[in-house]
């Protein structure tokens, strides 16, 4: 009987975490010597179900976390003691997660306790402001700091790290959202979304959901959304809403009604990168967006005031905009007016990636392994 030697732990709790890290899963599994177990703390639910299921993984344990307005003490007690249980039992050799959610902080510091050393996917990300993203910026840091494995997207997020003085090897490997997009991409996907016809409109793919948006922010961007419809009558707007009802309520009653309006439910990520491949350009303030967009020449205008992800601005893929309406419109109105300025953001290559990230990832773990 063929039995593995080590065992590596793969943490992950939102929608964002199963993307980026299911390639990474299935490279783990091809590798014989490694006995790969998948745990969810289950921050998200549904909105991670259907990732699982796309990428064909079935979770070994389930914390099953997720309440109504979770606050983020919960998140990070409820896991932080799950795992801490899970560890016992599993006694893995190694530990992954990916990003900067509280899942994957919970996750760095239960391995910590434990002595175990975690592998950091997508490690280096910075914009500098502690509180912005919140709580994102101070997750990403702290598991920098007890990681012994940094696997950094970019040359600029080794030098992130290198300044931070983290202790444990740093590697580029790039991104491993650029290896799960690609993979999709493949096969074409269509998005379909009843009495939507991608042909007869430009269509403007949006997301929303970050905490500092909440509120205020959030008013701002819809009537900024209002002002577009309202002097491009060839374009239309495709809003999947998150989960969340501090989001979803405050769109639904501004654009609920709205001509030329399609508010969804999540996409599953078939659909949404079919939706990615069909639309003119994106409007959002999510971060694996700004990665994924570019890769399918489609410019992004992204809804915050700064970016853990310059790299998209420097390649011109993506455009810092913030949330104030009128910048809203205008920079909306400069892409769907000037051809030149759309043609240079939807030409300019994507610096996130080849779609060998997580193959990389599993050589340098078995290499850890084999020394
Ligand atoms: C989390 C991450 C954020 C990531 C985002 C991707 C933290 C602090 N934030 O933010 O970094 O960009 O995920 O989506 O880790 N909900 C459901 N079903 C789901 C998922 C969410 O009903 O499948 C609802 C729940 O009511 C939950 C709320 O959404 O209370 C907010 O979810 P939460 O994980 O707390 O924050 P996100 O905004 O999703």
């Amino acid at each position: 009987m063929n039995q593995s030697r080590f065992s590596v732990c793969v943490i992950l709790g939102t929608r964002p975490e199963a993307i980026k890290l299911a390639t990474v899963i299935e490279e783990l599994r091809n590798s014989p010597d490694i006995k790969t177990y998948v745990v969810l703390t289950g921050q998200h639910r549904e909105m991670v179900d259907e990732v699982m299921s796309l990428f064909e993984i079935i979770a070994d344990r389930d914390l099953d976390i997720m309440k109504p307005q979770q606050t983020l003490t919960e998140i990070t007690c409820n896991s932080l003691q799950g795992l801490e249980k899970v560890f016992a039992e599993l006694k893995p050799d190694f530990v992954l997660v990916q990003g900067d959610t509280s899942t994957a902080f919970a996750a760095a510091l239960a391995a910590f306790y434990n002595q175990i050393p975690v592998g950091h996917v997508e490690a280096g990300l910075r914009t500098d402001n502690l509180f912005n993203p919140f709580p994102e910026e101070a997750n990403r840091r702290l598991i920098s700091q007890i990681a012994q494995f940094h696997f950094a997207p970019t040359e600029i997020a080794v030098k992130n790290l290198e300044r931070s003085g983290v202790v444990g090897e740093i590697h580029q490997t790039g991104n491993t959202v650029i290896d799960a997009l690609l993979t999709v991409a493949n096969n074409n996907p269509v998005c379909e979304i009843p009495h939507l016809d991608w042909q007869k409109y430009r269509v403007l793919l949006a997301t929303v959901h970050r905490r500092e948006n909440w509120g205020e922010p959030l008013q701002n961007i819809l009537q900024g959304f209002h002002s577009i419809l309202d002097s491009f009558p060839d374009t239309v707007l495709v809003l999947p809403m998150h989960r969340n009802p501090v989001v979803r309520k405050p769109i639904q009653e501004s654009l609920g009604k709205r001509d030329r309006v399609f508010l969804t439910e999540p996409l599953d990520y078939k659909q949404l990168v079919g939706a990615i491949a069909s639309c003119y350009f994106l409007l959002t303030d999510s971060g694996g967006l700004q990665e994924e967009a570019p890769s399918l020449g489609k410019p992004v205008l992204v809804l915050r005031d700064n970016t853990e992800r310059p790299e998209a601005v420097t390649a011109g893929t993506a455009k810092l905009i913030g949330t104030n309406p009128d910048n809203i419109y205008a920079h909306a109105k400069e892409l769907l007016s000037d051809e030149n300025a759309y043609r240079k953001m939807a030409n300019a290559i994507n610096p996130f990636g080849d779609g060998l990230a997580s193959k990389r990832i599993v050589e340098i773990i078995q290499a850890y392994f084999n020394s």
